[in-house]
């Protein structure tokens, strides 16, 4: 029997991000390889005609799976009936661009977002927030789709997740799919916490692998946390491919499940875990199941960890503080 396909919208569609990513949409990476996709593709009006060139590639592609493109600049119709929301696109920070500036702009989309998804998404919609600042971003979506569960609406961690993986992976020879309760808590931003106390590899202690609390403190944590701008002075762009793979790993993990014995990291919304505040989207070790994330109970926190934490989730605390003053929930 024909499986009806599944609508996915990504927003700024014609960036960097995009253009690593539908791809891989397209091709059944993100949903798995029976089920067919719908793209729609949400750009603002000047880039729409790069988003056209984009889709022009994507039909020369002859995706088996790809059932059609629409391509818009309006959000009603760009969310009516989506399954998998990706937002992506966001105003980036330029010279001179004071941080409440940048939650004001952002503000600014994700509200109407948030409300055009609360209008017409389909029942089971996911949305994945990934354009910064994401984890408020995603806060601010939410708060405009009071008819949503919260836990459809989560932010990006899994690039931080990915490369506390390869660090892990260079620093001991180990093989990733050996590496296991590896967890990003707190924002994305260099206040995030990577965190290795239950993490194992082959089965034991990846502290004790490792066994070098220094490197882990002064080299590990500072050198995943500040991944982002790295990639930037190198590159003199910010992460793309990896932003789009970290992308589609999230979304296929929360529909197709957490590996036994494993978990991965998402920004979701708190129900207070961990001594979070509810409602902020903070990230959180996390296993997937039956399609839901849950956010992994019971973890004891040394004093380090718990310090960290708090720290990380002290800036999404402000991040809130500031677009409640500026209006924008
Ligand atoms: P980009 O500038 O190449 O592309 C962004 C696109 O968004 C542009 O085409 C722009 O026209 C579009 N856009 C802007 N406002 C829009 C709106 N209201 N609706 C629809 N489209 C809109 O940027 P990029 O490199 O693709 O990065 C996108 C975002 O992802 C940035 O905010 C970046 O900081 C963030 N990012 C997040 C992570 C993460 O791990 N969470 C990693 C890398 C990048
Ligand atoms: C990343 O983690 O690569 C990006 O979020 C960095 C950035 O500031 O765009």
């Amino acid at each position: 029997m024909p499986v009806s396909p599944a609508v996915v919208t990504v927003t700024g569609a014609a960036g960097q991000i995009g253009y690593a990513l539908l791809f891989r949409i397209a091709s059944g990476q993100l949903l798995g390889p029976d089920t067919p996709v719908r793209l729609r593709m949400l750009e603002i009006p000047p880039a729409v005609k790069a988003a056209e060139g984009v889709a022009m590639e994507l039909d020369d592609c002859a995706f088996p799976l790809l059932d059609g493109i629409d391509i818009t600049d309006d959000a009603t119709a760009a969310f009516d009936g989506v399954n998998v929301a990706l937002l992506v696109g966001a105003r980036p920070r330029t010279a001179g661009m004071e941080r409440g500036d940048l939650l004001s702009a952002n503000g600014g989309i994700f509200g109407p977002q948030g409300a055009a998804i609360n209008a017409g998404a389909a029942d089971d919609v996911r949305v994945l927030v990934v354009g910064n600042p994401a984890n408020t971003n995603a806060f601010i979506a939410a708060a405009h789709a009071p008819d949503v569960p919260a836990d459809r609406f989560t932010a990006m961690t899994r690039l931080d997740h990915n490369r506390a993986l390869a660090q892990l992976r260079q620093r001991t020879g180990a093989a990733i799919d050996d590496i296991r309760r590896v967890t990003i808590w707190g924002n994305h931003s260099a206040t995030q916490y990577p965190d290795l106390t239950q993490a194992t590899i082959g089965g034991r202690s990846a502290l004790g692998v490792v066994d070098d609390q220094a490197w882990v403190r002064d080299t590990f944590i500072p050198t995943v946390a500040k991944r982002g701008a790295a990639i930037i002075e190198a590159r003199g762009a910010s992460s793309a491919a990896s932003a789009a793979n970290a992308a589609v790993d999230h979304v296929h993990t929360w529909v197709h499940g957490t590996p036994e014995g494993d978990w991965t990291s998402a920004g979701v919304v708190s129900r207070g875990e961990y001594g979070v505040p509810e409602g902020l989207v903070s990230s959180f070790p996390v296993t997937a199941s039956g399609g839901a994330f849950t956010v992994v109970p019971d973890l004891e926190l040394d004093e380090f960890s718990r310090a960290r934490i708090d720290a990380s989730v002290a800036e999404l605390v402000e991040e809130r503080e500031a677009v409640r003053a500026l209006g924008l929930v």
